[in-house]
């Protein structure tokens, strides 16, 4: 199964990533985690993509398509792969084109107003589980691995106000984009994590 995922900031791409990685057992490449890391490492990429990122602008399509396309060469990907934050743009969505197809685009759409709370409220732990202060009862670690959890640097109200302003203006055009293809999923990401994932199986299977 080759699946994109899109979705705004706070969607819930990220946590139903999780889950159908574990489901249909295919590599999950986000790109967002992809940045991050090369920001963790201080490579040069991770040097440009940290002043773009902490403002809540994207990082160049030219740069996101090349990590894309040497990540779906790999062996991992040669019978599915599921891509989370990408594509973005719809010169990314064409860059895809030229070296790989989807099987289906999957929106989780989630109303404006609920993202921003989704946002300022989650928190992380290095081992890539996320959480949301809400569920947490005053834990500060992970209750997977024990690790420390933190807010990434770009989950601030100024940041998050860009970040749904680019969303928006760049990749809510994918929509139609995918719409036309014939290869949209819709699903309302305004219920529970559970049923979430259960209507994205369900139309995934339905495909
Ligand atoms: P990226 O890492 O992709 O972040 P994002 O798209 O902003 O998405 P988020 O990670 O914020 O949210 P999510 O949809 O994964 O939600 P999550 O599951 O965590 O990108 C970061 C930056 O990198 C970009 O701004 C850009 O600069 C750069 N970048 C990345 N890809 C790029 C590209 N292709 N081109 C250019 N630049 C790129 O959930 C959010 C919270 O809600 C959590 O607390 C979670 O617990 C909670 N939650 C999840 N589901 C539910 C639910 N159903 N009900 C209640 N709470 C829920």
């Amino acid at each position: 199964m080759k699946i994109i995922l899109l979705g705004a900031p706070g969607a819930g791409k990220g946590t139903q990533a999780a889950l159908i990685r574990e489901k249909y057992d295919i590599p999950h490449i986000s790109t967002g985690d992809i940045l991050r890391a090369n920001i963790r490492e201080g490579t040069p990429l991770g040097i440009k993509a940290k002043a773009i990122i902490d403002a809540g602008n994207l990082v160049p399509d030219e740069i996101v398509i090349g990590i894309v396309k040497d990540r779906l060469a790999k062996d991992d990907c040669k019978s599915g792969w599921l891509l989370d934050g990408f594509p973005r743009t719809v010169a990314q969505a064409d860059g895809l084109s030229e070296f790989a197809e989807c099987d289906a685009a999957v929106d989780i759409s989630v109303p404006f107003e609920i993202l921003s709370d989704r946002i300022s409220g989650r928190r992380m732990c290095a081992c890539g589980e996320s959480y949301h202060v809400s569920t947490l009862n005053g834990a500060t670690t992970c209750s997977k691995c024990g690790g420390k959890l933190y807010q990434r640097a770009d989950d601030n109200e100024e940041t998050v106000k860009n970040r749904l302003n680019a969303y928006k203006t760049q990749t809510a055009p994918l929509i139609d984009y995918y719409a036309k293809l014939n290869k949209l999923i819709t699903i309302d990401g305004n219920k529970s994590v559970d049923e979430v994932f259960k209507a994205v199986c369900l139309e995934l299977e339905a495909k």
